[in-house]
């Protein structure tokens, strides 16, 4: 620390004697020198801890206790209107280079950076208080595990931390002496006056969320929203280290990973990518179709998937959190019964409605009540036509709540992938499923990957962009370095001899002239699954067209669904000028990112508009 940025430090920053890390202590009292918070408080994770911030949320007015019949050991928050989700135009990658941070990415010098935010940090706590919250991503102590520590001035964040991580007292006998952990510095950038009243959720109209992937950094200023602030989830579990990732030769993808066991009781692990908003929690958690006896699928994660090969060439994956922070409009018994079993107490939920029974409700949760409170804490009525939730409202919940949990969620070994799955958003164009004829075809299908924008992010919603891998907000390093990785990752696996996971591209999402889902989705996404595990197994049909391979109507099981021939038929033809725009598409991203586009990705393209032109 420089001394103009350090004034002399008042707080008390006396470490507790379970904490033995000297690094760690001066890097803590660096930060505070230049933050200024009131005090310093070093997380323990215990229950006690928990409690005792919710009870000081309450008393502050950022968190509303739930009615404790109907929603036992549960809390609202609504943040401020202006704090609702990621702030993509706001997130940086600060590489020594800015072809490491690629076309896709924000990018500043990190020299010029770090002035930026010495600046807006300085003095930022004021009146508040520095936790200190060591969190392990991935299970505790195992080899894959990364431990992160996030200094943030907002209890909000600690009990969220909580959730989403394996938190606490236990991550430093971990990190002993001298472990490595990635230091997060986190704050809502509203520093109080002596005496000045603190707002309920407060924030900064200028936010900064910041990677410096070299030194293995986060800093995030101005929000206290989702990704913007529990530093652990898209900081560091995917932009930094899918940048690890890179260098070390695995992967860290914005996939859910499921388990499905099969009437035969052969259980197969699929991870699937799709885009923010765009399902992963749902078909993580599915529940299959009665019509279809015997098929059970148990979640391993719903977000976030750290996949690392073993020396036979096989995937290993594991969920690297520990809760789900997940999108709220949308589910209910019928979408996602397991979501909602899991949510039945000890859950913060934040920008829901709060009903006049105290408890929450939000759009597309059930029969809306004839009153209730908005989540900007307004009357709401049915006639007001204003939504009740935000679309981007959240709940956050353990894992372990989840009735349909794998038995190996927790198991640092990880499971083995068997396929991968990549699916946008999108109304028209792409059809229901699509399996890639090798490696290098599958890596095209979700290089290119197209999806219509959703309010998980601030911006204009519903355009179609590209969100190559839907990592398009998460990519830590350049998207074409990231494409030649995947590439290079199949070889490695094919040359240690394994057979490489299948790869499919799904679209849940197209839509009737009424603008009306045309495919039922939800647990009916079970036959979509299962045609492509008896693919893999080659008991499956299928019918080549020109993108890979897709099933025909008789290669689906029906049973128990009114779904015709002729509505099949509209999801998954191949309409000749829609795909030529589509690959102009393709195209344009190809031009974006053409400095190190891996040439086998364009000889596809090529070979994809010759046979669509013939
Ligand atoms: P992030 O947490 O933002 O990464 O998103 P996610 O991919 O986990 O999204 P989630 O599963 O929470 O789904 C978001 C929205 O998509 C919800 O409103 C769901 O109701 C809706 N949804 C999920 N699956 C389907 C489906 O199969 N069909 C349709 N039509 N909608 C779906
Ligand atoms: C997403 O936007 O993909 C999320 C929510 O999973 S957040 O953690 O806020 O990024
Ligand atoms: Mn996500």
């Amino acid at each position: 620390m420089n001394a103009a940025a350090s004034p002399s430090l008042s707080v008390d920053i006396q470490a507790p004697q379970w904490v033995r890390h000297e690094r760690l202590k001066a890097w803590v009292a660096e930060i505070a020198s230049l933050t200024q918070p009131d005090r310093i408080e070093w997380c323990d994770g215990s229950q006690e801890e928990y409690d005792r911030l919710c009870d000081q949320m309450v008393k502050a007015g950022t968190l509303r206790r739930l009615n404790p019949q109907k929603r036992p050991n549960s809390y609202l928050a609504w943040s401020d209107p202006s704090d609702v989700a990621r702030v993509e135009d706001r997130t940086f990658i600060c590489s020594q280079r800015k072809e490491d941070a690629g076309p896709t990415n924000n990018w500043t010098d990190p020299a010029e950076m770090r002035q930026t935010l010495a600046g807006l940090f300085a003095g930022c706590m004021r009146g508040r208080t520095l936790y200190v919250i060591p969190f392990s991503m991935g299970p505790l102590g195992s080899p894959i595990a990364q431990i992160g520590v996030e200094l943030s001035d907002s209890p909000y964040v600690v009990t969220n931390m909580r959730i989403m991580t394996r938190m606490g007292r236990k991550v430093y006998d971990v990190l002993g002496a001298d472990g490595e952990f990635v230091p997060c510095v986190h704050s809502v950038g509203a520093p109080l006056k002596p005496g000045q009243q603190d707002v309920a959720w407060p924030c900064n109209q200028t936010k900064y969320i910041v990677h410096y992937p070299e030194t293995r950094e986060i800093w995030s200023f101005g929000s206290g929203y989702g990704g913007n602030a529990l530093l652990g989830k898209k900081c560091l579990a995917l932009r930094i280290a899918s940048s690890m990732g890179r260098e070390e030769g695995w992967l860290a993808e914005h996939m859910l990973i499921l388990g499905v066991t099969s009437p035969e009781g052969k259980k197969m692990h699929v991870a699937a990518a799709f885009p923010s908003a765009c399902g992963k929690t749902n078909f993580a958690m599915m529940i299959p179709p009665a019509a279809l006896p015997g098929w059970k699928v148990t979640t391993i994660g719903d977000d976030i998937a750290w996949i690392k090969p073993n020396a036979q060439g096989r995937l290993y994956a594991i969920n690297p959190e520990a809760g789900y922070f997940g999108v709220a409009p949308g589910t209910n018994e019928k979408t996602n019964y397991n979501c909602m079993a899991s949510l039945r107490e000890n859950v913060i939920f934040t920008n829901v409605a709060l009903t006049d029974d105290g408890d929450v409700w939000w759009e597309g949760m059930g029969p809306a009540p004839d009153h209730c409170i908005d989540w900007q804490g307004k009357d709401w009525t049915p006639d007001s036509g204003r939504k009740a939730a935000h679309p981007n409202a959240r709940f956050t919940v353990a894992a372990d709540q989840n009735p349909a949990i794998d038995p190996e969620w927790d198991n640092p070994a990880g499971v083995a992938i068997d396929a991968f799955i990549f699916g946008g958003r999108r109304s028209d164009t792409v059809p229901l499923v699509t399996q890639a004829r090798n490696w290098v075809e599958g890596v095209y299908m979700a290089a290119t990957m197209g999806s219509e924008t959703t309010a998980a992010a601030v911006g204009q919603q519903g355009v179609v962009r590209r969100d190559p891998f839907a990592m398009l907000p998460f990519c830590g390093y350049n998207m074409s370095d990231y494409f030649q990785h995947w590439l290079e990752l199949g070889r490695k696996l094919k040359q240690a001899g394994a057979v490489q996971p299948a790869i499919f591209c799904v679209n849940w999402f197209q839509t009737d002239e009424q603008g009306r889902f045309i495919w039922p989705g939800f647990g009916e996404n079970m036959r979509v699954l299962k045609w492509m595990l008896e693919r893999i197994q080659g008991g499956a049909d299928g019918e080549e067209n020109l993108f890979g391979i897709s099933p025909q109507y008789q290669d689906i099981t029906w049973d128990g669904l009114d779904f015709t021939a002729e509505q099949f038929q509209v999801i998954t033809r191949i309409d000749p000028e829609a795909w030529n725009k589509e690959l102009q598409l393709h195209t344009e991203l190809f031009e974006k990112l053409q400095q190190g586009l891996p040439a086998e990705l364009v000889q596809v393209q090529n070979r994809l508009r010759q046979q669509l032109e013939a």
